[in-house]
């Protein structure tokens, strides 16, 4: 048994379970099932990946074209879904949209047989998109989107329905491999928050909804969107580092910076770093790049911090015209399929996930009747 003390805080450092699923911080740094990060993002596409943790290995050719027809098939949405999608208010956090959309999802299509655990996984993660852009285009334009596209991409199905037509194939790749890198993680929060909620024996649903609420924070998914509100803040590099300076004078947090595991680099971050060059040079851009270079030499340089996957993960949604909001909606659509491997794992060999807490509350004492406080 793990001896109770305050450095247990944050279950860091503790094993909390087994998977077959992810390493993270061995060898290259990151696999999934035993392939590294580095060949998944040069050579696969999201959709082999995606098939690899939910179906558990990589398809074959037939398998990978079956898959993306199944994918197409499941972007539709229920009518009863559009409605609730149309009464969620215009100003909500699209965080907020998904969550909700996914657990009315479950209402309209219940888990009523664990055998469909796998297509209930593949139609989240392939409806993701369409949930998402169904509200965004009726409450931004009155538009009722046909969310069903023929892109036999996921990366190609969201940015189609985000600017109403077909990416070029350098944004589409883009995004194809950043779903790639933010597909799974091992055990980080939001996951987890998945593994305890169907240790219970929960629906395949409720857990999601766990995972997606988790992933909200800026400790985790919404670093994305907050590395951007701090980027666009700077109109040169001076400026940032000058900013960023001073931010860490005042012992602010740098969001994009840092992580639980890793502790010299993220090896996700130069993958993601090098497609937002390759954007940022399609663009012309000259200030967004360079602040983020800038921002980043500097945290090395005076805190030793290295960029994490969110960090340059902002500048290139940016460059694929995705609005800072959907940032860590996109990264549900990808973790919806780490999320599921995991779900399916625990389903495999569970045992409730329920640990102790050390208690430093008052003593024992007497009940003090209400009459005589
Ligand atoms: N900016 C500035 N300082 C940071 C930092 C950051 N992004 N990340 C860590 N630090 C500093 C902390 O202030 C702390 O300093 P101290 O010891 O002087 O108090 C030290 O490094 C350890 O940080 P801590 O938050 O305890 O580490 P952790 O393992 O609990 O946290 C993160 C890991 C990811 C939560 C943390 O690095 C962070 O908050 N990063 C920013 C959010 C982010 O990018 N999240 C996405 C993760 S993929």
């Amino acid at each position: 048994m793990v001896e109770q003390n305050a450095s247990n805080a944050g279950l860091a450092g503790i094993t909390a379970g087994e998977t077959e699923i992810c390493t993270v911080g061995i060898g290259v740094g990151l696999n999934y099932r035993g392939y590294g990060i580095d060949d998944l993002a040069n050579d696969a596409s999201f959709e082999e990946v995606a098939h690899l943790l939910i179906h558990g290995h990589l398809p074959t050719e037939t398998e990978l074209r079956d898959y993306q027809q199944r994918l197409i098939h499941y972007r539709g949405l229920p009518d009863a879904l559009k409605v609730v999608l149309e009464q969620i208010p215009k100003d909500t956090h699209p965080m907020d949209v998904l969550r909700t959309a996914c657990s009315m999802l479950g209402t309209l299509e219940p888990e009523t047989d664990k055998h469909e655990q796998r297509a209930i996984a593949d139609r989240l993660m392939a409806s993701s998109a369409s949930m998402l852009l169904y509200w965004y285009h009726f409450h931004q334009n009155g538009k009722r989107i046909d969310t069903v596209t023929d892109d036999d991409s996921v990366a190609g199905h969201f940015l189609h329905l985000l600017h109403g037509k077909k990416p070029d194939e350098l944004h589409r790749r883009a995004m194809d491999v950043s779903l790639i890198l933010y597909a799974e993680h091992d055990f980080n929060a939001s996951t987890f928050a998945a593994r305890v909620c169907v240790s219970t024996e929960s629906d395949f649903y409720s857990p999601v909804v766990a995972a997606i609420g988790t992933l909200r924070g800026p400790l985790h998914g919404g670093a994305n969107e907050a590395a951007m509100h701090l980027i666009e803040r700077f109109s040169s590099p001076e400026q940032a580092q000058a900013a960023v300076h001073q931010m860490l004078a005042r012992k602010e947090k740098i969001m994009g910076f840092g992580h639980r595991v890793y502790k010299t680099s993220d090896p996700r971050s130069t993958i993601i770093q090098q497609w937002s060059k390759k954007l940022a040079d399609a663009s012309g851009d000259t200030v967004l790049y360079p602040v983020s270079k800038a921002i980043d030499t500097l945290m090395w340089q005076e805190k030793h911090l290295f960029t994490n996957l969110d960090f340059y993960s902002a500048s290139t949604y940016h460059f694929c015209g995705i609005p800072t909001d959907m940032f860590t909606p996109v990264f549900v659509i990808s973790r919806m399929s780490g999320w599921a491997a995991h779900i399916i794992e625990q389903r495999a060999n569970n045992r409730l996930i329920r640990p102790l807490s050390l208690y430093v509350g008052p003593d024992a004492r007497p009940f003090v009747k209400l009459k005589d406080r």
